[in-house]
């Protein structure tokens, strides 16, 4: 298994894998098949990829505890800039085909409309995270003052998780879903299954720095 997880292709593979809801969109423009509202469609399916792979990157380390297969966490890094790359293009959504650029318009809707303020504040803790995500950062910050940093992906995902229950109007059961999600990793992270965690797999921080000090 280890071998499996270490093995390039793998990467390769993860890599492929997660670019395929992009490929699909790029498809869906391609074929003219993006339903009776086009903007709709992009926003929500690029929104609903960010919260998934915010979500994913924060499972990764209760998965490596779990499953004990520290190795995993080769993939993190690579998971939490996906779920950059997808806020990147749903707010690129929201400015260039729903606002039109309009500055004006947009500055309005991020003080007056408050999903939009919490996706902002979402999209906004992402960014330094995906700044410093190179092994680089690790060094010139300092292995701490990266890994607090880095700890603000949980409060990006529930700024992500709040943005879409202020946004929806009545069915509400997906964003209970992912922040009951949300809440089982909090508590796995910071709860019982931080200490029990701690003892079952060794830290990895000397295989991968960037990647193991995250979240
Ligand atoms: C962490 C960052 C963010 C996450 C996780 C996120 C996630 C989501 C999700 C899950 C949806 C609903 C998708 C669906 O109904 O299928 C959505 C919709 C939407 N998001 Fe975001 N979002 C983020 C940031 C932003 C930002 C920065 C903006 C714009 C400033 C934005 C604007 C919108 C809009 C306009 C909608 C559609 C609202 C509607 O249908 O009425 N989001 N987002």
């Amino acid at each position: 298994m280890k071998k499996f997880w270490l093995s390039r292709w793998t990467r390769v593979l993860l890599f492929s894998l997660c670019l395929v809801p992009f490929l699909n969109l790029l498809w869906r423009v391609y074929r003219n098949n993006l339903t009776a509202n086009p903007i709709e469609f992009i926003t929500h399916r690029t929104g609903d990829w960010t919260i998934r792979f915010l979500l994913i990157t924060l499972a990764v380390t209760p998965f490596r505890r779990i499953l004990n297969q520290p190795q995993l966490i080769r993939f993190r890094r690579m998971l939490g800039l996906f779920a950059f790359f997808y806020a990147c293009l749903h707010l690129a959504t929201w400015i260039w085909l729903d606002k039109d650029f309009d500055t004006h318009e947009m500055w309005e809707d991020v003080i007056k409309r408050r999903f939009i303020t919490a996706g902002m504040t979402g999209l906004l803790l992402m960014a330094p995270l995906a700044v410093t995500s190179t092994a680089g950062s690790v060094r010139r910050l300092g292995y701490r003052r990266w890994q607090l940093l880095h700890r603000s992906i949980y409060f990006s995902a529930l700024a992500g998780v709040v943005h879409y229950y202020w946004l929806v109007k009545s069915d509400i059961r997906l964003p209970a879903m992912y922040g009951g999600i949300l809440g089982v990793l909090l508590l796995y992270r910071f709860g019982a299954g931080f200490v029990n965690g701690r003892k079952s797999v060794p830290a990895t921080r000397p295989l991968h720095p960037p990647a193991d000090a995250r979240g």
